[in-house]
């Protein structure tokens, strides 16, 4: 980083080519238990089980094939973990049967309780999804268990050790075993790199879906057809016709329940090395060979790699509403250094916003 250059390193737990899947051909019949590892907690409520009911609304999830588990240390019974999250999922009150949608939703998911380190409670999970199983006739081998990771990255890998261990499907005939983590990946590069050796050891790549909810967003998921799928844009989105493009991240509402997230971690590592570095990658990617994740990901890896360091200190920070002058503000703080080149700040009613 000292000589402006970015230093690449081979990563040996990542495939570098398209990953094969074994398993695309075969039929995927088995029934579905999706298991939510962390319930209790912040996430869980307020986006992972919203999420999954939005899927059953729209109908992606059948009640017939579905069921959903909870896990986390916390001791509480089924009803406690739907009274919960039920104020969570209903967004639109007026609409139509939604009140009955939430009550049948709800009906799908049990709760267990466990420590993430002990097979105990890993034992009783699998005892659960498998009477699940066998009560819906799925052939051995043809389930699909999805474990869904609402943790701290801390436990992460005693979390996955104990699924490798009591909670795999048994076989591969059309089933699968797979696990979703959230962001933040680790504090940095290096417990990044530790991480995922970690869980590499335990799952292939193909079973490790790392997941930044952030790109799940209806503006950020148009930008790919906004760009790529319109053929007024699609000649005119180049540095010829823009002249900058400025990334404004604004909220407003406070921490939310985020407080001890944001101190663990950090609001910068948070928002800008996840959700806006990924924005930055779909605003100035080129068009991807195919919309397979693989393909996504090579070109945003070439935007990573072309973007410089920076090598003054020139960066001034947002999430400040300016209660004196924004001058006041700007002579105060501290610049912070990130490996990018933010080419100036943004004032607007008097909010300081980074501008890429
Ligand atoms: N909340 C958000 O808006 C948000 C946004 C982006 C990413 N994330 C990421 O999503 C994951 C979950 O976030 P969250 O806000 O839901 O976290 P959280 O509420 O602090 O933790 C989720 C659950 O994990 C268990 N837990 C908490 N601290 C633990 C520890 N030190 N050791 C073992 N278990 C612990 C607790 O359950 P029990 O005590 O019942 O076991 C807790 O209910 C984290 O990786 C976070 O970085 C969260």
């Amino acid at each position: 980083m000292g000589s402006g250059q970015w230093i690449m390193e081979k990563r040996s737990s990542l495939r570098n080519d398209s990953f094969s899947r074994d398993n695309d051909n075969v039929p995927e019949t088995g029934c579905l238990s999706i298991i939510v590892l962390g319930a209790s907690g912040d996430l869980a409520k307020k986006k992972t089980f919203p999420a999954l009911f939005n899927l059953y609304r729209q109908g992606f999830l059948q009640s017939n094939e579905v069921h959903i588990f909870g896990y986390a240390r916390t001791k509480i019974s089924d009803d406690e973990l739907r009274n919960r999250i039920r104020g969570y999922l209903i967004n639109d009150k007026s609409a139509p049967g939604q009140s009955e949608q939430v009550s049948e939703f709800l009906q799908l998911i049990k709760y267990v309780s466990g420590s993430y380190d002990t097979e105990e409670g890993f034992q009783l999970l699998d005892k659960e999804i498998s009477a699940h199983e066998s009560s819906k006739n799925s052939l051995e081998g043809s389930s699909r268990r999805l474990f869904y990771f609402a943790l701290p990255p801390s436990v992460y890998p005693s979390v996955s050790r104990m699924i490798k261990k009591c909670c795999m499907n048994r076989s591969d005939l059309g089933g699968w075993t797979r696990i979703v983590v959230e962001k933040p990946f680790g504090k940095d590069l290096d417990s990044s790199e530790k991480l995922s050796a970690q869980i590499g050891e335990l799952f292939e790549e193909p079973q490790i879906y790392r997941i930044d909810h952030y790109l799940g967003k209806e503006l950020v998921q148009n930008l790919l057809v906004l760009r790529f799928a319109n053929r007024m844009f699609l000649p005119l989105w180049n540095r010829d016709n823009i002249d900058n493009v400025q990334i404004v991240f604004r909220e407003d509402f406070g921490t939310e329940g985020r407080g001890g997230y944001f101190d663990e971690y950090g609001i910068i590592r948070d928002i800008i090395q996840n959700h806006l570095l990924q924005v930055l990658c779909l605003v100035a990617m080129e068009k991807p060979v195919s919309l397979k994740p693989e393909h996504i990901r090579d070109e945003k890896v070439k935007v990573l790699q072309s973007v410089l360091p920076i090598k003054e200190r020139r960066l001034f920070l947002d999430n400040m509403m300016a209660t004196g002058t924004i001058q006041q503000f700007l002579t105060t703080q501290t610049p912070q250094l990130l490996p990018l080149r933010f080419c100036a700040y943004i004032m607007k009613d008097g909010r300081v916003s980074l501008l890429y």
